[in-house]
Order: C-alpha cells, then structure tokens, then sequence
C-alpha cells in the first residue's frame, strides 16, 4: 500500500503581528519569516514524518526548488512533481499574539494541475493505494472522480471551503477530515454529533473525523463513535495543526485501523505543531510525538 498526496505546494510569509490588519489599517509586523507550507506540502510532509511511505504530486514553479529538498528531509518521494511556468502558490498569513492566523492565498502553479497530469501520477498507483486530497489545485473534481474510478481510498480535507466542493467529490471520501465550521458549511449542523451522522451520509458511509479546536475531536465510521480531549499545550502557532492532525491520523489508522489509538496520536502531534512556529517545521516526527508526555 502507497499513499499519493495530491496538493498544493505554498511559500509561506508569515507576519507575527499584536493584532491583525483591519480595513484602511497600516501595521507594523513583529516580524516576518518565510517557510515552505501549502496544504498538501504540508500533510505529505505529516504523513511521512509519521512514518507512511509518501509521494506527493503536484506543481511547483522555477522557484520552488526549496520544496525538494524540505522533501528529502521529510522522506517524502518527489518524482510526481511538476515544474511549470508560473511561480509557485504562496501565502501571506498573520499570525496574532494568541497564536491565531488568517490566511491570503495566491494559487500560482498549484492552479496548473492538468487532466493529462492527473492521468500520468494515477497511472503509477494501484487499488487499495490512498489518495490525500485537500482543495487548493485546480482540477480537484476529476482527481477525486479518477482516483475513486481507480480503485484508490481517498482521504479529503475539503479546505478551504468553496463551490469546488460538491456532493460528487464528498461521497467519494473514505476518510473525511473537516473542522467545526467546515462541518457546519456542508451539513448545516454545528453539534458535533449530528455533524458526524449527516457528514457519514454525504461520504457514503465513509469515516469521518472532525476537529473541534481547544474542545478537541471526534471519530465517526464504521467501528462507531469516538471522541479525544485536545492536550493542553501554550499555544505559538497554529498554522499547519490540522493538516498535522490529519497526517498522523492517516499514518495511524493505516498501521493500526483503530480509530481512538489514531484519534489520540493525532492530537498528540497537532498539540506538539501548535507549541511551533510555521508550517512544515513545527511538523513533529514520529518519536517526538510517541515520547511526548501529555
Ligand atoms: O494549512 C496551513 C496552510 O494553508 C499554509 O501552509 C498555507 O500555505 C495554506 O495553504
């Protein structure tokens, strides 16, 4: 079994500001770094730093070559990347005194992703493999609609929610990871249990696993109903905490198929990340998230 992340690739600027920019408003930064994010860097990244063996398809532009080597580090198989000529996504976030961030998106080559593309990277995987999907490429419908016809699991994080996301792309989902606003968007429900069993009937019966912030998450699928305490951890960032949640839930249930042991090792590493400044550098590994006390 090959799990393919098929995702965004962002450079990263992030402003730590006292509070974010309002309307009309000019501010100082605290300061400013830079780092390689985007959501499907950053999952592929979580994913192989707990331990799956991962390739991540993609586009980058000329000036994306810090991303193979952040690969490398990571584990994670670059020969389904693309190059192309449109630099690469980037992202302008804030992230204020309490850890907060909101994020400025630019798509760059991320909205290159071709049917031809798509067609080539699926060709190199087989049933059963696992497909990560988050929504910031281009042609998302026919990945999921390809990928399923393939045979693939899909895992998706539908995020950032738009009209991209159908009920055809939903019910494709064996895995469907979405937080507490995103669940309200696309079932109407805010209490988390209705959320699960409406969410569950949109993905056909696949698994759902809903992140609640500070209130923690909870499991819905086929082996029932689970829910996890966040860890209480002094929160730096937040940037990047769910697509690590998400990459060590996929390692987890993949090596174990128990859905509280991957609910647990999940909110585990997401409480490490948030402790962490950035995106794939605050990504714990594998042997910092099993020694964590917490
Ligand atoms: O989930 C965090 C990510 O969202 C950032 O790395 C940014 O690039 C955006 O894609």
């Amino acid at each position: 079994m090959r799990v393919l992340c098929f995702g965004s690739l962002n450079l990263d600027h992030i402003y730590n500001v006292q509070e974010f920019v309002r309307p009309g408003e000019t501010c100082k930064a605290l300061s400013v770094e830079e780092h390689c994010g985007g959501k499907g860097f950053n999952q592929a990244a979580a994913a192989a730093k707990a331990g799956l063996p991962v390739s991540l398809a993609g586009c980058i532009g000329e000036d994306g070559g810090v991303f193979l080597d952040k690969c490398r580090q990571a584990g994670v198989d670059t020969a389904h990347l693309s190059r192309v000529e449109e630099p690469t996504g980037s992202a302008v976030i804030q992230v204020n005194q309490r850890g907060e961030n909101c994020i400025l998106l630019y798509g760059g080559a991320n909205q290159l992703v071709t049917r031809a593309q798509i067609d080539q990277v699926l060709a190199a995987f087989e049933p059963g493999d696992v497909l990560m999907l988050q929504n910031e490429i281009s042609e998302l419908a026919y990945l999921a609609e390809e990928g399923a016809r393939r045979g693939l699991r899909i895992a998706l994080n539908p995020s950032p929610m738009n009209s991209q996301i159908t009920p055809a792309i939903l019910e494709k989902a064996t895995w469907l990871f979405v937080n507490e606003v995103e669940a309200e968007q696309l079932c109407g429900a805010s209490e988390p249990g209705v959320c699960l069993q409406r969410l569950g009937r949109m993905c056909s019966g696949g698994s759902v696993i809903l992140t609640l912030g500070s209130a923690g998450s909870c499991y819905g699928g086929p082996e029932g109903t689970f829910e996890q305490p966040a860890f209480p951890v002094s929160v730096v960032d937040t940037t990047a905490a769910g697509d690590t949640f998400t990459g060590y839930f996929l390692a987890d249930i993949l090596r174990n198929g128990d859905p509280a042991s991957a609910l647990r090792m999940a909110a585990k590493a997401a409480a490490l990340a948030v402790t962490r400044k950035g995106a794939f550098d605050s990504i714990p590994w594998l042997n910092e998230v099993e020694a964590a006390q917490m």
